[in-house]
């Protein structure tokens, strides 16, 4: 008798340890969405210009013209991480097209560091200065300041001695109106500004994930203020997408660059073997100009992508082909509609050669960004997961466990 009771006892100790390990292994934090935004024609043409801005930006200290920028209604995927001892918390972008680490420091006098959180370096004591200066700079603006190091805190995980961008001046850039204070880099090491070691690549070498894996569940509809979606760091959760990851080799290791088999709308075929990344910082989908151009001819769209129209019904779907399999984006995602206009949120900037999967594309399909493998995967995302349901798979992990408990007896 008491020798039952004891195999009953292991059995569900047993079965509460499965369920706390499956819980246990990943590490999440949610991302939210700004709640203001809402897609239209005027966002679009902002939302490419933002992008412009990020992909002609480069890494050199002087040099950049000043302009001011027009207002920008954020909308990018952002979460809230902690730096120092005790913890000082700032809402970050995180960013799979970049490989850096900053947020405004407490010397920074610029509007858009007055307007977001600021690091304060006497008031951590796991602070350690390193004061090499840094300069992002942008098509139209910068962002500069120099390195620190400290203590960073997100998903539960916490990242000793990582190095970071205190920034001093920004200037000419978008963030004055931003809902994240800063952004963290996702991208591999090689896009790093000043060699500086990325998070993510500091979170494996310190053994705090289980595999060198994160994941992306983008929710597609921005008007979600308070789930946008989650970050999972060491691996991916199967509840948030439908069948298996299909994954493509990276063709390059800086971007999360892979080679796409073709890129139709509907039957007609747009580009074959064409490179794509994934990019989380990004919330459109950039084509190539020439790519651009056949598309916008398509649909008799000008060259913000707009186009008069009746009813979306009436377009196919934008169809992106990985690795042999079909990834199908139905019209309303990729074709916003204000009465009878439409416009595209596939997009061009100048002198692009390859395409960028942002947001538009990304919302629809679970991303797995494997570093370990330089690989990405990609699923459908399950439908109407919500944060109730997500909890409730633990619930219901739990209730299971009580329920072979119960019929054990
Ligand atoms: C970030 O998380 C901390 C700790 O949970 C919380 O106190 C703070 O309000 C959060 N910040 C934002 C902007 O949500
Ligand atoms: C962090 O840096 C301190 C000295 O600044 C060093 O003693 C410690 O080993 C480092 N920790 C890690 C995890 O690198
Ligand atoms: C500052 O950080 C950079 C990047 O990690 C590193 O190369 C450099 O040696 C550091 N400098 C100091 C003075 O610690
Ligand atoms: C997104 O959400 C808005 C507001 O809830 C809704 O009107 C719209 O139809 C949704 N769009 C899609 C593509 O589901």
């Amino acid at each position: 008798m008491a020798g039952a009771q004891t195999r009953k006892l292991a059995l569900l100790a047993g079965i509460l340890v499965l369920v706390g390990l499956v819980g246990a292994s990943l590490h999440r934090i949610p991302v939210h969405r700004s709640p203001k935004f809402t897609r239209s024609h005027k966002t679009i043409v902002a939302e490419r210009d933002f992008i412009q801005r990020k992909y002609s930006r480069q890494y050199t200290a002087n040099g950049y013209p000043v302009e001011q920028l027009s207002n920008f209604d954020n909308f990018q995927y952002y979460g809230n991480i902690s730096i120092g001892t005790p913890s000082q918390y700032f809402l970050v972008q995180f960013d799979t097209g970049s490989a850096n680490l900053w947020v405004p420091g407490s010397s920074c006098t610029s509007t858009a560091c007055q307007d977001h959180q600021v690091f304060y370096e006497s008031q951590s004591s796991t602070y350690v200065a390193n004061g090499t200066s840094f300069s992002i700079t942008y098509g139209t603006g910068s962002v500069s300041g120099y390195l620190s190091v400290d203590y960073v805190s997100f998903a539960g995980l916490t990242v000793r001695n990582q190095t970071f961008g205190e920034v001093t001046t920004e200037q000419g850039t978008n963030f004055v109106d931003a809902y994240f204070d800063g952004i963290l880099g996702m991208g591999f090491p090689i896009l790093a500004v000043d060699g500086v070691t990325p998070t993510f690549q500091n979170m494996v070498s310190q053994g705090l994930v289980q595999s060198p894996v994160f994941s992306f569940f983008l929710r597609d509809n921005g008007s979600v203020v308070n789930y946008g979606g989650e970050l999972i760091l060491g691996g991916s959760d199967p509840s948030l997408y439908r069948g298996d990851l299909t994954y493509a080799d990276l063709v390059q290791a800086a971007y999360w660059k892979f080679q796409t088999d073709s890129i139709a709308i509907g039957s007609t075929l747009i580009s074959t073997y064409d490179a794509a990344i994934a990019d989380t910082g990004t919330s459109l989908i950039i084509a190539p100009v020439a790519e651009y151009t056949a598309i916008a001819a398509l649909f008799g769209a000008d060259s913000e992508g707009t186009f008069e129209c009746t009813s979306l019904d009436a377009y196919p779907d934008f169809v992106v082909t990985i690795s042999g399999v079909d990834f199908r984006i139905a019209a309303k995602y990729y074709i916003i509609q204000e009465n009878y206009l439409c416009s595209l949120a596939i997009q061009s900037i100048s002198s692009q050669d390859f395409w960028i999967m942002g947001d538009v594309f990304l919302g629809r399909f679970y991303t797995e960004f494997d570093v370990g493998n330089q690989r990405l995967g990609f699923a459908p995302v399950s439908a109407a997961v919500s944060p109730r349901q997500l909890a409730l798979g633990q619930i219901l992990g739990l209730v299971l466990a009580c329920g072979v408990w119960k019929l054990w007896q």
